[in-house]
């Protein structure tokens, strides 16, 4: 059976109560080994994250929000795989589409990312959504395919994969897909991914959802078909809401 996770994607914030308030109120969870908890912070709170968590006992992994494609050189501002290992990440979100819009990030350059993440040493979560444009025009399951293609492009299958189904339009608008939304748009990309590598992958790759999951509708998702668990942005930085969101997954199982 596929592992739930629920990752935190803090983004380029930290939470309102401060890293080690939020910490000890982590550390107070029912953690299951079904659902992985995982908290992607900035670049600089790695290794402190990870120190605290593992002082405190919080059973959570630690993940980073971009890694470099390449593995090191002359590359200012870059940070690789394997460094980002070395603050004890276990994965990296790559793809999300903050950086495909605002820096540009093709699904080319995703790819090439995912395998460096891989060679590095972390599990990729790699995220793909379609626009609403792309919604209101139809050919969504298409497009998300392509997307997965192109962002999955010579990934060893036998490498661990998480991938995030993140509709564009669900993304920091308070606007949720609905549960029939995401059960299609996930069950095509399970279709997707058995076309891409061979049979069998998508039932070993977790697939999560993530644009606007609150502690509203948590429990309503949790419970779509297919569905792993959650990337949550905005509802993560506070953690009473974000363990509401961690039980619904938990009890869902
Ligand atoms: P949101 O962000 O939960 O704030 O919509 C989700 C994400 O961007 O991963």
């Amino acid at each position: 059976m596929r592992r739930k996770r629920v990752i935190a994607n803090w983004k380029m914030n930290l939470p309102a109560s401060g890293i080690d308030h939020y910490l000890a109120a982590l550390a107070a969870w029912q953690i299951s080994d079904m659902v992985v908890l995982t908290v992607a912070p900035p670049f600089p709170f790695l290794s402190e994250i990870k120190a605290e968590a593992d002082v405190l006992g919080v059973r959570c992994e630690v993940a980073a929000q971009n890694c470099s494609e390449r593995p090191g050189g002359a590359l200012t501002g870059e940070v690789s795989a394997s460094m980002l290992r070395l603050t004890g990440a276990s994965t990296v979100i790559l793809g999300h589409s903050e950086r495909r819009a605002m820096f540009g990030e093709t699904s080319v350059r995703v790819a090439e990312k995912a395998v460096a993440a891989s060679a590095g040493g972390l599990i990729p979560i790699v995220c793909v959504g379609e626009a609403l444009e792309i919604r209101d025009s139809g050919d969504v399951s298409g497009f998300l395919c392509g997307q997965l293609q192109d962002s999955l492009s010579g990934f060893d299958p036998r490498q661990e994969l998480i991938v995030a189904y993140e509709p564009v339009w669900a993304i920091g608008t308070g606007r949720n897909a609905t549960p029939e939304v995401v059960a299609e748009a996930i069950a095509a990309m399970r279709e997707c991914l058995n076309t891409i590598f061979s049979e069998g992958k998508a039932g070993r790759t977790s697939i999560v959802y993530g644009g606007s999951v609150t502690a509203e509708n948590a429990s309503e998702l949790a419970a779509v078909a297919g569905v792993d668990g959650f990337l949550v942005g905005g509802a993560s930085l506070d953690a009473a809401e974000f363990r509401v969101i961690y039980d619904a997954v938990r009890k869902a199982i």
